[in-house]
């Protein structure tokens, strides 16, 4: 069904362009930012009186006596006004609201909201965890936001490709290698294939590297004091870069030791990321050469000092000196930036991408701003293609960055055990009632939607400070207080069943709703801009919109729930009133599960 906002905007977009005689002037028709004046207001007459060279308030004037002349959006409209300097503010009738109320009821599956008329190829690149390292706090928010921005987009009509470009490759693996077989010197390997059962001699158990980032730190410390296991080290690189197939084996060994390591926490987390978005930077290896030849053969890649480098336009140091993008060393090692740019190619070439959004933290800008200025001058990208959606850091509560006790960077694994754990303490108190399978599972979705809550809710370009406190409160913006209005709002309808009324079929009988007290009006408008915040957030790739839009809606259910008696009300007034409370559930239900991929749970 058509959106309020489409409507309207429509509507007015057609008188004005009956005013003015000219065609194409958008209404530009958007929610009012304060409530007080109204609920949308049109921000088109301004720019168009500007382009008449005219007098914008009255230009507004005649076009509100036109609207009203023609009754264009009377059946909408209580009241029009114009406002400053040339703004129309609208108020929407009651009776609309309780029409649209009922329409957007009817459609349980999107909840009145269209997809879109223009679906695109769109690639997110989220994630992106660097093998043998634990993933930290860091890579917390790009897997979290990552995914709202698929789920956004997947429910907007796009087909979105995930792409979780791992940290596979580099120098560093030489030394892991070396670790390798000094740690399982019986490790022999005859068969060799691309999976693990490839190291033979030895059962995989017994090679269960469970921590990897200590395997990481352990030989680090060998390579930095002995000499010999450095020098072989470097051997072992030269051998994984020309292929030979037992030294590619024990890397692929290592690397999915480490996968198994981040596919755990995507299931922890509840998230939409598998093995089959994880296309790491090893997989451009073969791409590399080629990039930089063809950046040659484009005039593009210089040699400078020693090594080879484009230098985009604009892009300069604190002397003014041209900044360039490393694509070679003078070792003829490639970089981050070479494998970036293949993955562009790809990503534009191969999986025919209309879009790539990265999902990084925003220390990341500057490296993305130039390749993507590379990948345009090459011909690989349009620039109006390439996102960088960047984020802040996650702070302890001294404001500085988050840390455990011994200073050590904080796993995220043991950071998400820690939430469950308070939250079962949580639902212990208030509950001791349930079985414990029921307390094992409110507590899994209440301390990881916590987390998640509490980082979605913050605009994502600022730190945030990580407190387990704030983020498990009852009260205010968080995962467990819309957990808990979502139960609130189930256990009305199951007290409903207890005393003998039908709900579901109250519901379905009804064939027009009235919205008599504010409070109701209130709700009901509120929940048929469900879309406005959807829009909003994936406009800017922002999930508090979606968090803020949640919060209000559980805010204004509690008003309704404290005015308007819902099982108590009045025969004729009573199925309007559960089907509020339904919708609102389904709504809160619809954001936190679908799109923000937090767990609701009827009782709490
Ligand atoms: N592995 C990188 C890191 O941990 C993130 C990868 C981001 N994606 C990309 N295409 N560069 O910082």
């Amino acid at each position: 069904m058509q959106s309020v906002l489409d409507i309207l905007e429509k509507k007015i977009s057609s008188v004005m362009a009956e005013v003015t005689g000219q065609g194409g002037c958008p209404a530009l028709v958007k929610p009012a930012t304060d409530p007080r004046f109204g609920d949308y207001q049109v921000n088109g007459v301004m720019p168009l009186a500007k382009q008449l060279k005219t007098n914008p308030r009255k230009l507004a004037e005649q076009i509100v006596a036109k609207l009203v002349e023609t009754s264009s959006i009377e059946h909408q409209v209580s009241s029009i006004e114009v406002a400053g300097p040339g703004f129309i503010n609208l108020r929407l009738k009651p009776e609309f609201v309780a029409e649209n109320f009922l329409q957007v009821s009817k459609d349980p599956a999107r909840l009145g909201i269209e997809k879109t008329e223009k679906p695109k190829t769109i690639v997110v690149d989220f994630s992106g965890p660097n093998i043998a390292k634990q993933m930290h706090v860091g890579h917390l928010r790009s897997t979290i936001i990552g995914d709202c921005i698929c789920r956004l987009l997947e429910f907007e009509g796009h087909t979105v490709i995930r792409q979780n470009h791992i940290g596979d490759w580099g120098t560093h693996f030489g030394m892991l290698i070396c670790y390798f077989f000094q740690k399982f010197p019986d490790a022999s390997i005859e068969k060799l294939g691309p999976s693990i059962g490839v190291v033979s001699g030895i059962s995989v158990a017994d090679m269960n590297i469970p921590d990897m980032e200590a395997f990481y730190r352990e030989a680090k410390k060998i390579y930095d004091s002995d000499t010999a296991f450095a020098s072989k080290s470097r051997e072992y690189v030269v051998k994984l870069q020309s292929g030979d197939p037992k030294i590619c084996a024990i890397w692929q060994f290592i690397r999915s030791q480490s996968l198994y390591y981040s596919y755990d926490l995507y299931h922890k987390l509840n998230v939409t990321l598998s093995e089959k978005h994880v296309r790491g930077e090893s997989e451009y290896n073969n791409d590399l050469p080629e990039i930089v030849k063809e950046l040659k053969k484009k005039g593009l890649a210089v040699e400078s000092e020693g090594a080879i480098c484009v230098f985009p336009e604009g892009f300069k140091d604190k002397e003014g000196k041209p900044l360039p993008v490393l694509v070679q060393k003078s070792d003829e090692a490639y970089l981050y930036a070479t494998t970036d740019l293949a993955a562009i190619r790809y990503r534009v070439g191969e999986l025919k991408a209309d879009e790539i959004i990265y999902v990084t933290d925003a220390r990341q800008s500057l490296h993305f701003d130039m390749v993507f200025a590379v990948a345009e001058k090459a011909g690989w990208a349009k620039r109006e293609m390439l996102h960088h959606v960047t984020f802040g850091s996650v702070l302890g509560e001294n404001g500085k960055p988050l840390k455990t006790r011994s200073g050590e960077n904080v796993k995220l694994k043991e950071l998400l055990d820690e939430a469950v754990e308070r939250a079962r303490k949580i639902v212990n108190e208030k509950n001791p009632v349930l079985t414990k399978d029921e307390k094992d599972r409110i507590a899994k979705a209440v301390g990881i939607g916590a987390v998640k809550y509490a980082d979605y809710s913050n605009n994502r370009t600022s730190d945030y400070i990580f407190s387990f406190n704030k983020m498990l409160a009852m009260e205010g913006n968080t995962a467990p207080y819309m957990q808990y209005a979502y139960a609130r709002v189930k256990s009305i309808n199951r007290k409903g069943g207890e005393r003998g009324i039908d709900v579901e079929k109250e519901m379905a009988g009804l064939k027009a709703v009235s919205l008599t007290e504010p409070s109701e009006l209130d709700l009901a408008k509120h929940l048929i801009r469900y879309g406005e915040a959807v829009e909003a957030a994936l406009a800017d790739y922002r999930p508090n919109y979606l968090t803020s839009y949640l919060y209000d809606l559980a805010q204004k259910f509690s008003t309704f729930y404290n005015d308007c008696p819902v099982l108590d009300a009045d025969p004729d007034k009573r199925p309007t009133r559960l089907l509020l409370c339904d919708l609102t559930a389904r709504t809160i239900k619809h954001g936190l599960s679908e799109l923000l991929g937090i767990e609701v749970v009827d009782e709490m």
